[in-house]
């Protein structure tokens, strides 16, 4: 009988890339509602998720990973189960496989970080110092592939000579991860660069694995330049960064939202899954951009407490009838586990 693979498919998808602070589970949920594919986590750094462990939060209807200070590293939910693919900080195969082992029947896919060029990153042998280091990327590859039940996949930053950057991509390749997202910008170039678009379509001809294209949030601004943007690069799939974080709506086929729906919506997520206020804030931060200026904006970056953001968007009895159905499911549970 023909065995049916569960495995995710990266062609032919439009992403929500992997963004720090940004890409926590409103955001994702938010993503998938507006017509993402696929969902990438933040990055987390594999020792961080070492020290967490897992529980199920009946009251949110959850999977927490929660460290020993009681902080939530990863929060998901059966929403997103199929489609969301965490994204790992490590420069280590063993670390690497531990972890991608903890989480891998909550997520659909693992990916490893080889694009972030932040100092943290380099120090620590990560994100971007892993494309100088192809033995090592072989190693944390292949040993994942071969370890985990779903999907493999790797997000790199372009080398600044293209031959370096083909042969790089066809080792990542070689390991039989199931897609690799090129960042079509070297490790010292930041967003104001252009994006190498040519480099990303040499290097989608050199694969027979999807190649997703990123780095085109310069040239997206609704719907359709995402196609244009996949096909100026001939890549199978888009992931999509900083125009998600401005307005998630940019994935909806009918086009934008007004920036209040989308808050309205992100906040009611936030909400729902009882998600970290600084996160919040953060989060709305980044979406108000200049109107952060306005007398509501003013307003808001004041706000320290979750009602007093909710109370900005009118949601105020939205929290409370929430946070009332919370405690009432605490106490529920309390009960049943002191009979
Ligand atoms: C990022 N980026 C990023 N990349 C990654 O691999 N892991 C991460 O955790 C992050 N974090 C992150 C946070 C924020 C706020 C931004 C804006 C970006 C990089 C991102 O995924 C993407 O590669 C670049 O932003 C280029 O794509 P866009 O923005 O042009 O679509």
């Amino acid at each position: 009988m023909e065995q049916v693979s569960l495995r995710l498919k990266f062609d032919n998808k439009i992403i929500l890339a992997p963004m720090v602070r940004v890409g926590t589970l409103p955001m994702r949920l938010l993503a998938l509602d507006f017509g993402a594919d696929i969902v990438f986590t933040e990055e987390l750094i594999d020792y961080r998720l070492l020290k967490c462990q897992r529980f199920t939060n009946k009251i949110l209807g959850t999977i927490d990973y929660i460290d020993d200070d009681e902080n939530i590293v990863f929060r998901t939910c059966s929403k997103e189960r199929n489609k969301v693919v965490l994204q790992m900080g490590t420069c280590d195969p063993g670390r690497a496989l531990v972890v991608a082992k903890m989480v891998e029947k909550d997520v659909a896919g693992i990916d490893v970080n080889m694009g972030c060029p932040k100092e943290f990153s380099i120090k620590g042998g990560m994100g971007a110092a892993l494309l100088k280091q192809p033995d090592k990327v072989y190693n944390i590859l292949s040993t994942l592939v071969r370890g985990v039940s779903c999907s493999v996949t790797c997000k790199m930053r372009v080398l600044p000579e293209l031959e370096d950057t083909i042969a790089l991509a066809k080792l990542i390749e070689s390991t039989g991860v199931a897609a690799l997202t090129v960042h079509g910008r070297t490790k010292e170039e930041r967003p104001q660069h252009q994006n190498r678009t040519h480099v990303i379509q040499a290097v989608a001809a050199a694969l027979s694995i999807p190649v997703i294209a990123n780095g085109g949030s310069g040239e997206i601004s609704c719907y359709s330049d995402i196609e244009k943007f996949r096909r100026a690069t001939n890549a199978s799939s888009v992931a999509i960064a900083r125009q998600a974080e401005w307005n998630c709506s940019i994935f909806r086929p009918e086009g934008k939202l007004p920036l209040d729906e989308i808050i309205l919506a992100y906040l009611k997520y936030a909400i729902d899954y009882d998600n970290n206020v600084i996160n919040t804030k953060y989060c709305i931060q980044q979406m108000l951009g200049s109107l952060q200026e306005t007398l509501r904006g003013k307003a808001f970056l004041n706000a320290q407490q979750v009602h007093e953001i909710c109370e900005l968007w009118g949601m105020k009895e939205y929290l409370q009838t929430k946070q009332k159905e919370f405690e009432d499911r605490a106490e529920k549970l309390r009960k049943l586990h002191a009979r």
